[in-house]
């Protein structure tokens, strides 16, 4: 008895604890206190962009060691693991948006914004030029903004390999807008299958999906959209019952190559229970309005050219850099032979350049583009740019006890000084040792549909485990919640979960 007696207490001092800290955590996401004013005095840090890399560092950063503005051609940072949720409707956009806004007003010395797109890096002038791309323009739309040091962390754009068709007729997966996009188009050709007097041939053609690339973006759109399908279309639009198709299509031998073997074979199994078609060692060539064309490697070693109609087409085979850090690449001789994007050193200096740093899907290193990267590198680069304050304060410390300890004339004044010197030398070495970056990797993870995931994790040194089914996907939704930052979006998107079990997803066409 005295054993439930404590196991209740316990449960109950812990629901009082967690009811008080979720309080506490809203009020003070809704009250930020005064901040400090912008210090022109300081040196200027510009950081370019507001996704993981450069939101990872202004969370950390101590802001009022600098004067910081932000630019970035979208005024809120996005959850991007949750979006392809965002293409069926499992989870609505605004839950994985949270405004930049509230970040910057909770940092203690204030940071400027400028919802602009950075248009060109002067690396010798130490200058940005930004362009306002958005509908409403004032009087000026493009002016400049000069820098001590710079962060750039602007990701990456999607590649296309300038396949012909593709531009024109694909839709995308990176940007909320493009999740929004598909969504009304998933909906668009359902409707549009089903039009009076529609040839059948025509309603298996719009009712086929069609996903390039067999990465985890690929993946985890095509088990979101048979998600959609199971559970809400085929019961409120039975006629698109025997039409309805997703075919995932991969140039390499197989999808996920970044994950496990077992791992691999287990997200095939469960996509061919699922009646996903994977087409592997099948690359995609040309891409018209209607069909896609792809060159297929047969058993033999053959190749075969095949069309494949599609209704709604998803492209997903990786990024290449965007314009303003190719041509940045241009003007620095030391990346001249680099093609996927910034060459950076082991701080993640942009090599070439001198307080230029490059963070995220912009830069290349020996890691994989993804936001695990991203977050571990601007948090390396928070405590850097600390790090170089703290050290500038503390030289100029130490450099007027110097001149105290010249001009004392009491030995015992002179020792005094002389010791509180040391002190912060000392300290002084410390801050300056720092580090080169180091990353982290805690494991990959994707969900692929029929709540079902995939996890391949790593614990300490070289321990890694791999682990899949309907336990991961708890596992994955967990992990991902609390990766959430806010507490307003975390209960955003468990709402919508809870919203989805419940109702069903919206079959409406926005
Ligand atoms: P981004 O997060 O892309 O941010 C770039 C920022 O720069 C944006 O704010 C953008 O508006 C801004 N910008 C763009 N151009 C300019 C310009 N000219 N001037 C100024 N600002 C500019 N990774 C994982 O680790 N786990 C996952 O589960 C995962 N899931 C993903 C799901 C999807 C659908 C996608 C597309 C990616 C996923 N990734 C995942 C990868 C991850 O999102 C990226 O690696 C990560 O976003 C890179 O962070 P970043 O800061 O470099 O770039
Ligand atoms: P990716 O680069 O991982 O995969 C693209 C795939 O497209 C490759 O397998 C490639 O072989 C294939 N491909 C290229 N051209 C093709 C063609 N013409 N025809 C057919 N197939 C073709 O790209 P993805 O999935 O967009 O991911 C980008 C980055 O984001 C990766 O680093 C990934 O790890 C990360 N990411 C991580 C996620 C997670 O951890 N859950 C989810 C989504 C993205």
């Amino acid at each position: 008895r005295r054993v439930g007696t404590f196991l209740w207490r316990a449960t109950y001092s812990s629901v009082i604890v967690g009811v008080g800290l979720l309080a506490y955590n809203i009020y003070d996401g809704r009250h930020p206190v005064d901040q400090l004013p912008p210090d022109p005095s300081k040196k200027t840090l510009v950081i370019l962009g507001s996704g993981w890399g450069a939101v990872s560092l202004l969370k950390k950063l101590d802001t009022e060691n600098y004067n910081v503005a932000v630019v970035s051609p979208r005024n809120f940072f996005l959850f991007t693991p949750l979006l392809p949720s965002c293409t069926t409707g499992t989870i609505e956009h605004r839950s994985i948006m949270e405004p930049l806004r509230h970040i910057l007003r909770h940092k203690k010395a204030s940071v400027a914004f400028y919802e602009a797109e950075c248009t060109d890096i002067d690396p010798v002038k130490r200058t940005i030029t930004m362009r306002d791309n958005s509908e409403v323009k004032g009087d000026i739309a493009e002016t400049s903004l000069p820098f001590d040091y710079l962060v750039i962390g602007v990701g990456a754009q999607n590649t296309t390999f300038g396949i012909p068709g593709v531009e024109e007729n694909a839709c995308f997966l990176k940007e909320i807008q493009d999740a929004q996009k598909i969504r009304t188009r998933i909906m668009d050709c359902i409707e549009t299958a089903t039009f009076k007097d529609q040839s059948p041939e025509e309603r298996k053609r719009l009712l086929h999906m069609v996903v390039v690339g067999g990465g985890p973006t690929g993946v985890e759109f095509a088990g979101e959209l048979q998600d959609f399908f199971e559970e809400d279309l085929r019961k409120w639009v039975p006629e698109i019952e025997t039409d309805f198709h997703v075919s995932l299509v991969e140039a390499l031998p197989n999808v996920l190559p970044m994950f496990s073997k077992e791992l691999i074979s287990y997200t095939e199994k469960t996509f061919k229970d699922e009646k996903i078609d994977i087409h592997t060692k099948t690359m995609v060539k040309k891409v018209t309005d209607k069909s896609i064309f792809a060159e297929v490697v047969k058993p033999d070693g053959s190749k075969e050219m095949i069309e494949m109609p599609y209704g709604l087409l998803v492209w997903a085979t990786g990024n290449m850099p965007r314009n303003v850090v190719r041509n940045l690449m241009k003007k620095i001789p030391e990346q001249a032979n680099s093609r996927r994007g910034l060459e950076v050193n082991e701080y993640l200096v942009v090599k070439g350049t001198e307080g230029i740093w490059a963070v995220g899907d912009c830069s290349v290193t020996k890691y994989a583009p993804t936001a695990q990267v991203a977050t571990q590198e601007g948090a390396y680069l928070a405590r850097l740019f600390n790090t170089m304050a703290k050290t500038q304060s503390l030289e100029e410390e130490v450099e007027y006890l110097e001149q105290l300890a010249n001009g004392a004339t009491a030995p015992e004044d002179k020792k005094t000084v002389t010791s509180e010197i040391e002190v912060k030398a000392k300290a002084l070495r410390r801050t300056k040792r720092l580090m080169p970056f180091q990353y982290t990797h805690q494991g990959s993870l994707a969900y692929i549909g029929s709540d079902r995931a995939i996890a391949d994790l790593t614990f300490g040194e070289g321990n890694n485990m791999s682990s899949s089914g309907q336990m991961t996907y708890l596992f994955w939704r967990s992990a991902y919640v609390s990766m959430v930052f806010s507490t307003r979006n975390k209960l955003l998107v468990i709402m919508d979960w809870l919203k989805v079990k419940m109702f069903g997803r919206d079959v409406s066409r926005e």
